[in-house]
């Protein structure tokens, strides 16, 4: 029996015990750096000339690692392998064997936990916390979809006649093709190849260019948890070549992606594309970007409105699909709010992670920094600058946490998703109008509402149309198993990640019905 599902608790740095811990585990990671990563196919260590070279976003110069890159005729030899494994093998897999095997990654990450925490910081410039709250969600996806699976092993109750047996039950889809992305370079990546894999699937993991270490490191423990040759294989690679190259392969027979608006529509259109020799619609699980609002009503705890706004805003410097870019704000309070909101801005900083001094790293590369620095230009001539506003790109790419005021609702600032620590504020005249505006954006991914007022919250209940509805807190930090996460409209594909009905995206029902 397994013991009820509980989320992974979150280590409290501020324990000498733990810091040092962590701190250990920081050195261990340095004495990593720069090593060489193999591909991985059908449990072969395929190494190539052409790398993808992980950097630390922190210290531009220090090589994370340097990874061997897939080209199309790698992708293809891996997909005979998964096509293979998955009809010889996997999908005539016990699913309480597949399980199993998440229970063992979950209890072995969870041992070297802060080795991958420090990893991460390493990797992506992951503040300790948000790298503390990564691998916790990596294992809380193993914990969770094991059990998932185990609950839905048996099929669904359905009706039956006398003499007659009816069964409904879930089968796997066949190779699956997932592309997962550079912020949650651990949680993301490993979850959604869980649930591809204990489905029953095979599985092509195409993890982020600029985060490609921390998969190989997944793929070990995979391996250590007894996860057999050819069910996951590593193939890092350029999107528009090995990616393009198995979206529009007509063996995938789903594509499980998180990442960029940009991105995910064009992967939603070429999966549409029906090739020759292929015998189904491909599945699309899309998980894209937000443009996420907190409301502020005029009854309301205005600090704990002014703390949201500024962590949900700033946390991992705004490179969360869920991050407050927005807050609407009621008139009434709008000034009170943003000055709060400018004074505890003006607390945090950026800086180098590693030893916890800074409450926020890096961005992720130059082309986010570059884009970030120039959405700042553009809201200088939309809104007033109220905070922040600068860069520094010499050494890591750093972007202090920058405040916009007095933005028109349908300014780019309030429309177009910056990824960056950047979150603008505007007024509204009462509660309906800052629904109104909160809605006034293409994305319905995270919200959250700060009011006292109970009917406020239950209006916004029925018409905030977001996927992850947080009321008195801020939007971020969902947690597997307590708040499926995902979105509504061009946030995605309406899945919700680490929620009741996931895994079955993954599978399709079949009906057997007997007569004796
Ligand atoms: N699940 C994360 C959060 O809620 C975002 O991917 O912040």
């Amino acid at each position: 029996m397994v013991v009820p599902y509980k989320h992974e608790p979150f280590t409290d740095f501020t324990v000498e015990e733990n810091k040092q811990l962590m701190l250990d585990a920081l050195q261990k990671v340095e004495a990593d750096l720069g090593k060489e990563y193999p591909l991985i196919i059908g449990g072969e260590r395929v190494t190539t000339e052409d790398k993808i070279v992980s950097v630390n976003p922190a210290n531009k110069n220090e090589v994370v690692g340097h990874v061997s890159k897939a080209n199309k005729e790698l992708a293809e030899k891996a997909m005979q392998v998964a096509d293979e494994t998955f009809e010889t093998l996997w999908r005539k897999s016990d699913p309480k064997f597949r399980a199993d095997i998440l229970f063992r990654a979950a209890a072995i990450v969870r041992r070297r936990k802060h080795e991958f925490s420090a990893h991460l910081v390493k990797e992506a410039g992951k503040p300790w916390k948000e790298a503390d709250a990564d691998t916790a969600e990596a294992i809380d996806f193993f914990e969770y979809y094991g059990r998932q699976m185990l609950k839905i092993k048996d099929g669904v109750e359905i009706n039956s006649r006398p003499i007659e047996y009816n069964q409904f039950n879930y089968i796997p889809l066949g190779v699956g093709l997932v592309i997962s992305p550079w912020n949650f370079l651990f949680a993301i990546m490993a979850g959604t190849t869980a649930a591809a894999m204990v489905t029953g699937n095979t599985v092509l993991l195409k993890p982020a260019s600029s985060t490609p270490v921390i998969a190989y490191k997944f793929m070990e423990v995979l391996e250590e948890a007894g996860l057999p040759a050819g069910v996951v294989n590593y193939i890092p690679g350029s999107g528009s070549e090995v990616g393009d190259y198995l979206v529009d392969h007509p063996r995938t027979r789903f594509v499980s992606f998180t990442g960029s608006r940009e991105v995910g529509t064009r992967i939603f259109e070429r999966a549409a594309v029906v090739h020759e020799g292929q015998k189904w619609l491909k599945r699309t699980i899309i998980e894209m970007g937000g443009k996420d609002t907190i409301v502020v009503d005029n009854e309301s705890d205005l600090e704990l409105a002014a703390q949201s706004i500024v962590q949900s805003a700033f946390g991992f410097s705004g490179q969360k699909c869920s991050a407050c870019s927005r807050a609407v704000i009621h008139e009434d309070v709008y000034d009170q709010v943003k000055d709060r909101v400018v004074e505890l801005t003006n607390e945090l900083s950026a800086g180098n992670p590693y030893d916890n001094s800074h409450f926020m790293g890096p961005v992720i590369d130059q082309g986010a920094y570059d884009k970030i620095m120039s959405y700042i230009e553009i809201g200088k001539n939309e809104g007033e600058l109220l905070a922040g506003g600068t860069g520094d790109d010499s050494t890591g790419w750093f972007i202090n946490p920058t405040v916009f005021g007095d933005l028109d609702p349908n300014a780019r600032i309030m429309q177009e998703e910056i990824f960056g620590p950047v979150v603008g504020l505007t007024k509204a005249k009462d509660f309906d109008h800052a629904i109104e505006i909160a809605n006034n954006t293409e994305y319905g991914l995270t919200g959250a509402v700060i009011t006292n007022n109970r009917s406020h919250l239950e209006q916004a209940r029925r018409d905030f149309h977001v996927g992850n509805l947080y009321f008195n807190r801020g939007c971020t930090a969902a947690i597997v198993g307590y708040q499926p996460f995902g979105g509504f409209n061009m946030s995605g594909t309406d899945s919700k990640a680490g929620g009741p009905d996931y895994l079955i995206q993954h599978m399709q029902g079949k009906t057997t019905s007997e007569m004796f």
